[in-house]
């Protein structure tokens, strides 16, 4: 397992300092590698949503270039290259770990050959997007249909995909126009975003510490809040801004409940390690004895033996349009 450090990582590895009381130690977590598998067992939990988002947009004619900025692991990569079969897809993130798992995740789908990924950090330097399409590149190309101009253009994208990046973003207002620039005439520009942070457990658990999941959103929100201000917010007004034509948003509710078949209970743990890495010190000892217990997997009281776990989030939706 290597560690790939990029600007973009948050928490470092996970300390246990000895002068804070850590009932039981947590072990030490590669960054990078946590969130890998969060984003894949988010993608493996949500893959039914992912699926109805692609097919809900507003698409005229079937994509030949799309591209995932902030891609991650590929979890919207692979959803689109299934609902477009004849696209090609630029996959862009600042993360070469998370580059090289969804190469994997491609070839091992037999779909390595329909992708292209591009590690750019996208507040320092914006990538051409206009991608390789050989007969538009190579004006001797047998496929090159003379009469159709738009072939004789660079291959831009007819739709970009950006889900749950943007509001990583330094300067996100720049991005959507950089978006809008790189989009072909009539192109769509889809923006998914998380209305806040999943929640698995019911609002009165555990039982010795009701609410202890509020606490520690209200916590990690409160760091959020002064490092990712654009965590949440509005992004219709902004795409009209940036030059876009607003021609859709759509809000869905998410709640899949644990079963021996999904792997929700995984999600869970995975996610509220890494809540305790970001927030532990910033908790009771109290409530942090209590999250401990939660994730300790060998123990009785551990998330992964509670039968009322659920993914409870939504997802918010925008489909705007390069007129
Ligand atoms: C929450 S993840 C979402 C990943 C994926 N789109 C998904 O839906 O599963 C955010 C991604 O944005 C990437 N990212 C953040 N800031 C970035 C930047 N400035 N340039 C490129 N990628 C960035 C991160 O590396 C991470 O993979």
């Amino acid at each position: 397992m290597t560690h790939h450090s990029h600007p973009h990582a948050r928490a470092g590895h996970e300390s246990t300092p000895a002068s804070t009381p850590h009932p039981t130690p947590q072990p030490t977590h590669d960054h990078d590698h946590d969130h890998a598998e969060i984003l894949d067992l988010d993608a493996d939990v949500l893959a039914e949503h992912l699926a109805s988002i692609t097919a809900w947009l507003p698409v005229d004619a079937a994509p030949r270039h799309v591209v995932d900025l902030g891609c991650g692991t590929g979890a919207g990569t692979l959803a689109l290259l299934a609902r477009f079969p004849e696209a090609q897809v630029t996959a862009v993130d600042s993360s070469a770990a998370h580059l090289k798992r969804l190469r994997e995740k491609a070839g091992a789908g037999g779909m390595a050959g329909r992708v292209r990924t591009v590690l750019a950090d996208l507040d320092t330097h914006w990538p051409d997007l206009s991608g390789t399409d050989p007969a538009s590149s190579d004006p001797s190309h047998p496929d090159l249909d003379r009469t159709d101009p738009a072939r004789l253009e660079p291959n831009r994208p007819e739709l970009v995909w950006a889900s749950a990046s943007l509001h990583h973003m330094a300067d996100p207002r720049r991005t959507l126009r950089q978006v809008h620039d790189s989009l072909a005439p009539g192109g769509l520009f889809a923006v998914v975003e998380l209305a806040g942070f999943p929640r698995f457990l019911p609002a009165d658990a555990p039982e010795d510490r009701p609410g202890l999941e509020e606490r520690c959103h209200e916590a990690s929100e409160r760091r959020h809040d002064s490092r990712l201000p654009h965590r949440g917010a509005d992004w219709g007004p902004m795409l009209t801004a940036a030059g876009f034509d607003v021609e859709a948003e759509r809000t869905i509710t998410v709640d899949i409940k644990a079963s021996p078949s999904n792997a929700v209970g995984h999600y869970a743990l995975s996610s509220l390690r890494r809540v305790r890495a970001a927030v532990g010190d910033h908790l009771s000892p109290e409530d942090l004895a209590a999250l401990d217990r939660l994730l300790d997997t060998t123990g009785a009281h551990g998330i992964l033996h509670r039968s009322d776990l659920a993914v409870r989030t939504r997802r918010t939706v925008w489909a705007a349009r390069r007129t």
